[in-house]
């Protein structure tokens, strides 16, 4: 897709549609001359109320006498309520709509941002967060549609022009970071026997460059490296483990750990999932894929920072050698742990990872992110990812990032009392806690291995998938973790 800044004027622009955001309740004088020429049909459909520019509200006219065939007026809510999400969601709507319609070529008006209230506080510029919200809308996975349910190949749109002579809107950034989130959203909706740890490794592969250099260890490099935590995940699915590590240099100092819970598909093994729903279970690698995500986006932005990320990728199955309940392993770190339940496996293989990381590359700071408690989404639902960690001033900078991309972060405490919760009585922590507490108990085993490095936990388990469209978040996979994650790297 082209996106152009152009110095063009509304009545100039020759475009298939073009958009005037409004305010809700805001008077249409502001676009007074376009109106004049095309014959008032603005004012009409705000004086009839069809029209009020409530947030995400939508009203198409024809217009004839300017080069535009179309004017979409787009609803933000309130002038003193705006806000950038707002911003994003108006332009998820706005571009979704027109690309069912079939429209090719839009322009964008930016007049009314400049009305925008003075507590309207944004990193960036207003048109960044409407395009935004615009590209990220235009998502869609149809990769295994082989009928006419596939939507036709020229129903995308082409253009966008946007008018105005602000040409410092980081249109690189927002192309990078959105196609690095469409990357990892492809990867999380492919179904798992597409999807496996081998071609995992084989996609981070595919991204090395000449700063970006990936590894994967296979299964008898994992037992040398006595990842019996990891392992232990593996056991029960003839599809080999993948541990994949990607470095890329960018900077000076200590690296950045990023670890992402690369479960291809999550059964539950002998701890069964029940039959309702485990089709979703393919996207417990979201966590791995946004990690993936970041990388290549971090790559193509060339950040000035040093990374390592790390994917400790496997199957969680069933079968005939897999991992029993009771069974006691032994981690990298040499602490043994009793496996109680063998769907609690995401802090299995997050551990090893964490511990490989610590003894390899001696990182500044570790975060992982990972599909790891359905209690997440029992306490937040499907608004906010769970953060946790044992480093307030690392948790404070993500969470700037998390309110800036609204990729929403919520801490929840890690009380030293949960240690208690973990303890196994025939090993030095058993990996589950009782049903009470089960969100931050997760935390809390994982920070039994940091041996005190920087730390922080997204537990994006209520966020990493969409059960209907949202905005500019349309069903399916939501790449979470990839624009939060760029944007503090960003800020390092
Ligand atoms: N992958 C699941 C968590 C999950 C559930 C992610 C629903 C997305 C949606 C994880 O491996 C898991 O099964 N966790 C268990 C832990 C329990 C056995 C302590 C859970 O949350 O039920
Ligand atoms: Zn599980
Ligand atoms: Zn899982």
């Amino acid at each position: 897709m082209n996106i152009l800044v152009k110095a063009i004027s509304e009545q100039k622009i020759k475009t298939d549609a073009l958009i005037l955001i409004f305010f809700e309740g805001m008077s249409p004088d502001i676009y007074s001359d376009i109106d004049k020429v095309t014959g008032n049909l603005i004012k009409k459909i705000i004086s009839s109320k069809e029209f009020i520019g409530k947030q995400n509200q939508l009203a198409l006219l024809h217009v004839h006498n300017i080069p535009a065939s179309r004017i979409l007026l787009v609803g933000t809510g309130k002038q003193s309520d705006a806000t950038s999400e707002k911003l994003r969601q108006a332009g998820g709507k706005a571009f979704s709509y027109l690309r069912d319609i079939g429209v090719r070529d839009i322009a964008i008006s930016t007049r009314l941002f400049k009305q925008l209230p003075k507590n309207f506080l944004a990193h960036r510029k207003p048109a960044f967060y409407f395009l935004e919200g615009g590209l990220l809308s235009l998502y869609q996975f149809e990769k295994y549609k082989r009928t006419d349910e596939k939507p036709s190949d020229d129903k995308q749109i082409r253009t966008v022009n946007i008018l105005g002579s602000d040409r410092d809107i980081s249109l690189k950034w927002l192309q990078t970071t959105g196609s690095a989130v469409s990357f990892a959203k492809d990867l999380i909706n492919t179904p798992s026997n597409d999807m496996t740890p081998a071609i995992l490794g084989g996609i981070a592969r595919s991204l090395s460059g000449k700063k970006l250099k990936v590894k994967v260890l296979e299964k008898k490099d994992i037992e040398k490296q006595g990842m019996g935590s990891y392992l232990s995940v593996a056991k029960g699915s003839d599809e080999p483990p993948k541990f994949i590590v990607m470095e890329y240099k960018g900077g000076k100092g200590a690296p950045v750990a990023l670890i992402g819970k690369a479960i291809t598909f999550d059964s539950g093994g002998i701890s069964l999932k029940p039959a309702d729903g485990m089709e979703k279970m393919k996207y417990d690698m979201a966590g791995g894929a946004a990690v993936l995500g970041v990388m290549k986006a971090a790559a193509e932005l060339e950040l000035p920072v040093n990374i390592v990320a790390i994917l400790p990728a496997t199957e969680n199955l069933p079968g005939g050698s897999a991992t029993r309940p009771g069974d006691i392993v032994t981690s990298i770190t040499g602490k043994t742990i009793e496996i109680i339940n063998t769907d609690a496996e995401g802090r299995l293989v997050l551990v090893d990872a964490i511990g490989y990381a610590i003894k390899h590359f001696r990182p500044k700071m570790i975060i992982d992110v990972a599909t790891l408690t359905g209690a997440c989404s029992v306490a937040l639902g499907n608004e906010a990812m769970a953060m946790m960690g044992n480093n307030t001033e690392l948790m404070d900078k993500l969470k700037i990032s998390a309110d800036e991309t609204y990729e929403r972060a919520w801490q929840m405490p890690l009380y030293d009392e949960y240690k208690e919760y973990l303890k196994s009585d025939t090993a030095d922590i058993k990996n589950v806690g009782g049903r009470n507490g089960s969100l931050v108990t997760a935390g809390y085993f994982i920070k039994e291995f940091t041996a005190d490095v920087p730390w922080a936990h997204l537990d994006i388990a209520g966020t990493a998938w969409n059960d209907k469209d949202k905005p500019y978040s349309p069903k399916g996979a939501t790449g979470i973790g990839v624009r939060l994650l760029i944007d503090f790297l960003k800020e390092l």
